[in-house]
């Protein structure tokens, strides 16, 4: 079998991107919100639904900048289940990370657990939709609003998702996304900041920008999350192939759904969501099954992820570890299998019947 890894960025016809890269040219203009960025920022805005949009250089920064934004102190809590950045943007920033179990099932922070890790210092909830899966978005609000604390969704996998029919990216004071070159749209590399309020917006557009500049000095801080006419390009691009790429996506977790559901379990989605398929994350019963499982489809040339482990709870050269039993569980048993716009059904047919040779 030929080499197959746990994912792979989507390309569109090269010529497409060429005709982008002739108007760079043209407008001799690369970077610091040009013709293209612009353009995109708009089109984004239309076709997910929302008025307060940034297009910045990563998903990383993009965190970052919602956490100065807000001007967090103290802690954040924050899921353990994510991928690094979460944790990493909040140390990054000055805050101290304070982890909460997730759910055994959808896999996100527990609202349930949430109000007993509020202390004094406490300023913000930080969650993450993993693996595009909705966080219990209403329960967050709540217990936010009865402490007065602000609200970030780090939503790097949930491009395309809905839930109750608006854009998950609505929630929360500020969502931020990532474009990078693995995820379900991309930009290369390239990041999202959506607010909810306008002036917060503005404070990102100058954070963005190396902070406020006036006549004869600067007024803030900021720091340089621009992004390039280049991965503007990408962006432009790829926005046409959205529905191609959700529906080859879920062709591919079908047959994974069908073909492992008695061996495996699922994240069990939010009910009022739509799904992107950016993941396809399968739980197995024991450790030790999921290490038998991805050496012998290594052996076969096939390469999944553990995402994520270790957990952010017990791995942080910078954290005590904390045992969070849930989180543990499900980091050490759970692999995500290859899924991505070119892999062909019969791929995902065959990982599968691999995958059951094996248990
Ligand atoms: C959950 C999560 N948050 C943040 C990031 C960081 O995004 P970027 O790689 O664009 O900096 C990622 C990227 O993989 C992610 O998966």
């Amino acid at each position: 079998m030929n080499k197959i890894l746990v994912t792979k960025p989507f390309l569109a016809p090269r010529e497409e991107y060429e005709t982008y890269f002739n108007k760079i040219w043209d407008n001799q203009w690369l970077t610091n919100m040009g013709p293209l960025a612009v353009e995109l920022e708009e089109k984004l805005m239309a076709h997910i639904g929302v008025k307060n949009l940034l297009f910045v250089s990563n998903g990383t920064i993009a965190l970052q900048m919602a956490i100065k934004a807000l001007g967090l102190k103290g802690e954040i809590i924050t899921t353990p289940f994510s991928f690094v950045a979460t944790t990493h943007s909040i140390v990054w920033e000055g805050c101290t990370p304070v982890f909460v179990d997730i759910q055994i099932g959808s896999l996100n922070i527990d609202p349930k657990k949430i109000e007993e890790a509020i202390t004094e210092n406490t300023s913000a909830i930080l969650a993450t939709h993993i693996f595009g899966n909705p966080c219990d978005v209403e329960a967050i609000q709540k217990i936010a609003d009865k402490h007065n604390l602000k609200v970030i969704y780090d939503a790097a996998h949930a491009f395309e998702i809905n839930f109750k029919d608006k854009s998950i990216f609505e929630f929360g004071d500020i969502s931020t996304c990532s474009l990078h070159a693995t995820k379900f749209y991309h930009t290369g590399e390239g990041g999202l900041v959506i607010a909810k309020h306008k002036e917060v917006l503005k404070k990102l557009g100058y954070i963005r920008n190396h902070g406020l500049h006036e006549k004869e000095g600067f007024a803030s801080i900021g720091t340089n999350a621009k992004n390039s006419e280049f991965h503007a390009a990408l962006g432009l691009v790829n926005i046409n192939y959205v529905g191609q790429i959700l529906q080859k996506r879920k062709q591919l977790a079908e047959i994974y759904e069908l073909q492992l559901q008695d061996k495996v379990k699922f994240q069990t989605w939010n009910n009022d969501a739509s799904k992107n398929y950016c993941y396809f994350p399968v739980i197995f019963k024991t450790e030790q099954e999921l290490l038998r499982v991805k050496e012998y489809l290594e052996q076969n040339n096939i390469f999944t992820r553990r995402y994520f482990y270790p957990s952010l709870a017990s791995s942080l050269p910078y954290m005590p570890a904390v045992f969070l039993p849930n989180t543990e569980s499900i980091s050490t048993r759970c692999l995500c299998l290859p899924i991505y716009f070119d892999l062909p059904l019969s791929d995902a047919k065959k990982i599968s019947e691999l995958i059951l040779e094996c248990i």
